[in-house]
């Protein structure tokens, strides 16, 4: 018979603890939250109250339904009080040895027919698991930050979990309203495999010099309409935790990639954390950037593009609205714009070979639109500071955000798109998890408006293809290389990843 969970301990309370006690009160089931030390606890208790404060300021709780749930939440600094809980979940540190010893504990402490859970991010269910004298009744639960919004919970089976057990936890997260994936218990599960390999890549960018902290951001939020750019996540995340999971889907991958950037490392040794401490890639000191003016643009009169068909065309009118004198060539005679006051390349890929064929290659650059809101302003080593300034001024007066990056293959939006497309055709290609999971995983687990693979699909497996090999052949990573499965179907002409998937 399907087990049920009416008593549930949690044990830790920080950021996670606090969200994921707060999700089972919610559902109606009691909660015993238990932290290290009364400090701990008061800070747990904080947390709680914030969060279910902020539902009843925006009227989304009422006072009456927000005492009911903190009154199913019973906190406490002794562990015994578990004793009768039918399930606890761990979210403690990520420290192998901390969760071990916490797990031994629990197995002496709790009754026989309880399940231990742990909210890891990365570690090794199945090692935790072994610490215990009921290693079939340990499963991992994942939950996603924060956890009263994100609606995913990845149930995380190891090879001794009982039958069963996984689709008892799978049942209790619906109840808890949300939607569960199972998943091995490999490094970094599904979404935190897929997920940390695309935001280190960010921090490797960053540190490359290819582009800043705030253009990267806006690139991937409002460029591929993910909910937070990749350092605002890692800040939301914490950096600590972000370091711990690279380092460990490092240790199992061995994927240069997964290694943790150093820029990582460092904000993690000098204490700064992200949003826990206030600081990490951004301080709740900083006040918003500085408005800049259109001043470069206002020196510019022509504006040569070198493209064609209709975006070329579209930027030709919308340059022509907004008072300038559009010139246009193609690629093949770069005449028609020799003189312009700049130059802008319409180009996805990398355009320094255009600079060298043309008269004044400081007025160049290159101008990659993507999608509707953001358009990549490349500069190569010979553009100049002004040419750079002024199609970024270009850019805002044609209603665009413009990310200023290196000319370099895939840009930004595409380096890291792309990338992480690959990794998920990986993960599918290896038979670890399903094209379902894969992209339920992402879209709840991280609200992306889609899942990677239905990206994919909606891209081109084509065009991603072609853009890794780019990329492959400029920075010589071999997980840049198209994954065989992905080669294969656009040899075959086969149009859609996930049909193929079934
Ligand atoms: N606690 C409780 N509720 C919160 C919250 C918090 N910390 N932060 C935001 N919310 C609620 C708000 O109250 C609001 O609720 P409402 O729609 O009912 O009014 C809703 O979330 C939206 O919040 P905001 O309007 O303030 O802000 P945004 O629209 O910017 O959304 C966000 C915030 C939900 C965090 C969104 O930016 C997002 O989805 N970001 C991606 C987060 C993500 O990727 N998480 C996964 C990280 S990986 C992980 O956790 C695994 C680990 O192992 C590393």
């Amino acid at each position: 018979m399907a087990q049920t969970f009416e008593t549930v301990g949690v044990v830790g309370l920080g950021t996670m603890g606090a969200g994921i006690a707060e999700v089972f009160a919610r559902a109606g089931v009691q909660v015993i939250g238990v932290e290290a030390d009364d400090a701990a606890l008061d800070r747990g208790r904080g947390h709680l109250d914030r969060s279910t404060g902020r539902a009843v300021t925006k009227g989304k709780l009422t006072e009456d339904d927000r005492s009911e749930i903190l009154g199913r939440i019973t906190l406490t600094t002794s562990r015994e009080d578990l004793a009768d809980a039918d399930l606890v979940i761990e979210a403690i540190p990520e420290i192998m040895e901390f969760k071990r010893g916490l797990f031994a504990d629990l197995d002496r402490i709790c009754k026989p027919s309880a399940v231990l859970a742990t909210n890891t991010s990365s570690l090794s269910v199945t090692a935790i698991a072994a610490s215990t004298s009921r290693p079939g009744r340990v499963i991992g639960m994942h939950f996603f930050n924060p956890a009263p919004v994100m609606k995913l919970v990845e149930v995380v089976h190891t090879v001794v979990t009982d039958d069963g057990l996984a689709d008892d936890i799978a049942a209790l997260a619906r109840r808890l309203g949300k939607t569960p994936i199972t998943a091995g218990d490999r490094a970094g599960f599904v979404v935190n495999r897929l997920l940390l390999g695309y935001l280190n890549h960010a921090c490797a960018l960053l540190e490359s010099g290819l582009a800043g902290r705030d253009d990267i951001d806006a690139a991937m939020k409002l460029g591929v309409g993910l909910p937070m750019g990749p350092f605002t996540l890692l800040d939301l995340i914490g950096l600590d935790t972000s370091y711990e999971v690279c380092e460990v889907l490092f240790r199992e991958t061995r994927d240069r990639r997964h290694a943790p950037a150093p820029v990582l490392r460092e904000l993690v040794t000098a204490g700064l954390l992200g949003r826990k401490t206030g600081r990490g890639f951004y301080s709740d000191a900083e006040g918003a950037p500085a408005a800049e003016g259109d001043r470069r643009a206002a020196s510019v009169s022509t504006v040569g593009i070198v493209g064609a068909g209709p975006e070329a065309a579209a930027l030709v009118a919308a340059l022509d609205g907004a008072g300038f004198k559009a010139v246009v060539a193609e690629n093949s005679d770069l005449a028609p714009v020799a003189d312009a006051d700049v130059i802008v390349a319409l180009s996805d890929r990398p355009i320094v070979e255009l600079a060298v064929r043309i008269p004044h290659p400081d007025r160049l650059a290159g101008l990659h639109l993507v999608g509707d809101d953001v358009a990549e302003v490349a500069s190569t080593v010979l553009t100049s500071e002004e040419t750079a300034g002024a199609v970024r001024d270009l850019v805002k007066i044609l209603g665009r955000t413009p990310v200023m990056c290196g000319d370099r293959a895939e840009f930004v939006v595409n380096a890291l798109l792309y990338a992480y497309l690959n990794d998920a055709v990986r993960m599918l290609e290896s038979g670890y998890a399903s094209a379902g999971d894969i992209d339920t995983g992402m879209r709840l687990g991280c609200g992306y408006p889609a899942g990677p693979l239905e990206m994919l699909d909606a891209i081109g497996l084509e065009t991603v293809r072609d853009g890794l090999r780019a990329l492959y052949a400029e920075y010589r990573e071999p997980s840049f290389a198209p994954v065989p499965l992905l080669d294969q179907l656009v040899t075959a002409g086969v149009p859609s990843i996930r049909e193929y998937a079934g």
